[in-house]
């Protein structure tokens, strides 16, 4: 007979398998990929490097980087099938037109549908690792009725991005704003689209479906959808005099604060101190200074009251908004990124899998 073991609510605290991906340490809040500490390769790599290590298992040397970012190059370009339908999606939230452009080009190469190999795996990644900017932006233009921007081989991964929403390329330090943050939000264990991204490739189903799955995952406001939501809470704020008197008013209507509070980081996320430093180098108009005025103040506030403590969204939301991207877009730019941690895992859990199926209680009638 299977010997029952109760897991607590949300699988809290619960090992469920072992990784190499990356490591949360949350006693010394730091974080590792592949053992190397994350804030020291936001300081000195490329977000291109860094999506090499996860996915590849080691830092590129020069050739393989170069190989890596021409093939990125070239898959940029969308087929006019898609291009129409993310253009028919115009209207709707950019995650769920991610989500089906994504299941849309996994259901484009029938043939390689149940190919699971690492190998096929890391092929298909390097088509979603370029492809997924160019649709986020497709759709960024379409939504706000603007003419479509092709992406330009010449211009790096986050250059091309930004291009191809405003027709122009940011400041140096915005674009390191925004490689960091691509580099912060790239991994990060057993979160809650990477294990449903996991629990979809224990079926021994193709990396776009279990894709598909982790962006619908992520969309959550408790999880990826928290660097939105952030951002109208700060809005919010902008409005009020009396921060502490906001907050108290929150809280006393039971309501979460988004962009604070973490499963695993109890004295703190490892990540924002580095977001949060290129945050206050992106401030400069008098709006951006009360932004952040009112962000820092929040963050004393709630510490103050509750001792609970900012998550990564917190300071990456108003990040992407000095960037000047409207709200509905930051999420996702987190799948720009996470694209890489998600596809890590998949093939980790492929090359030694067994199917993951829980047990459940029955309480009903
Ligand atoms: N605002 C107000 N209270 C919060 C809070 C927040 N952001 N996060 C946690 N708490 C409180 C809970 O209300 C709960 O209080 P209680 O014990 O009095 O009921 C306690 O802290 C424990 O929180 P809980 O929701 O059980 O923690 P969790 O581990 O299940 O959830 C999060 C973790 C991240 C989902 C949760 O902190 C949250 O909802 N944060 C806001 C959304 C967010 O920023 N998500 C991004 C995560 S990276």
């Amino acid at each position: 007979m299977t010997k029952i073991i109760k897991a607590p609510k949300g699988l809290e605290g619960v090992v469920v398998d072992t990784t190499s991906v990356s490591n949360v340490n949350a006693e010394l809040s730091k974080l590792f990929y592949r053992g190397y500490e994350v804030a020291q390769l936001s300081r000195e790599k490329s977000f291109d490097e860094v999506a090499y290590l996860l996915v590849y298992d080691s830092l590129p040397k020069n050739e393989e980087l170069v190989d890596f970012i021409a093939k990125e190059k070239k898959y940029r370009p969308l087929e006019e099938d898609i291009q129409k339908m993310i253009i028919d999606l115009n209207e709707a939230h950019p995650m769920d037109a991610l989500r089906t452009a994504v299941s849309f080009l996994g259901a484009k190469k029938p043939k390689r549908s149940f190919d699971i190999d690492t190998k096929v795996n890391q092929d298909k990644f390097i088509n979603l690792y370029a492809q997924i900017p160019t649709i986020i932006a497709y759709h960024y233009r379409a939504s706000k009725g603007l003419e479509i921007i092709e992406p330009l081989e010449r211009l790096t991964r986050s250059e091309n991005f930004f291009n191809m929403c405003f027709g122009t390329i940011p400041s140096k330090e915005i674009l390191k704003a925004f490689e960091v943050s691509m580099i912060l939000y790239a991994e990060h264990s057993f979160n809650a689209s990477t294990f449903s991204a996991r629990v979809i490739t224990s079926t021994t189903s193709d990396l776009h479906s279990a894709i598909t799955g982790a962006i619908g995952a992520l969309k959550g406001p408790l999880h990826g959808g928290a660097n939105e939501q952030v951002m109208y809470v700060l809005k919010d704020l902008m409005k009020t005099n009396n921060t502490e008197d906001w907050l108290k008013e929150q809280l006393d209507k039971k309501r979460k604060i988004m962009g604070f509070g973490h499963r695993v980081y109890k004295n703190g996320d490892s990540r924002v101190p580095t977001m949060q430093k290129h945050l206050e180098l992106l401030t400069s108009t008098e709006e951006e200074k009360l932004l952040l005025k009112k962000q820092k103040e929040l963050a004393e506030c709630m510490t103050k009251t509750k001792g609970i403590l900012p998550n990564l969204d917190f300071p990456a939301g108003p990040a992407y908004h000095m960037m000047g991207f409207d709200i509905p877009t930051f999420t996702p730019i987190f799948v720009m990124s996470r694209i890489v941690g998600w596809t890590a895992h998949v093939i980790e859990q492929t090359e030694n899998n067994r199917i993951i199926r829980p047990l459940s209680k029955y309480i009903g009638k």
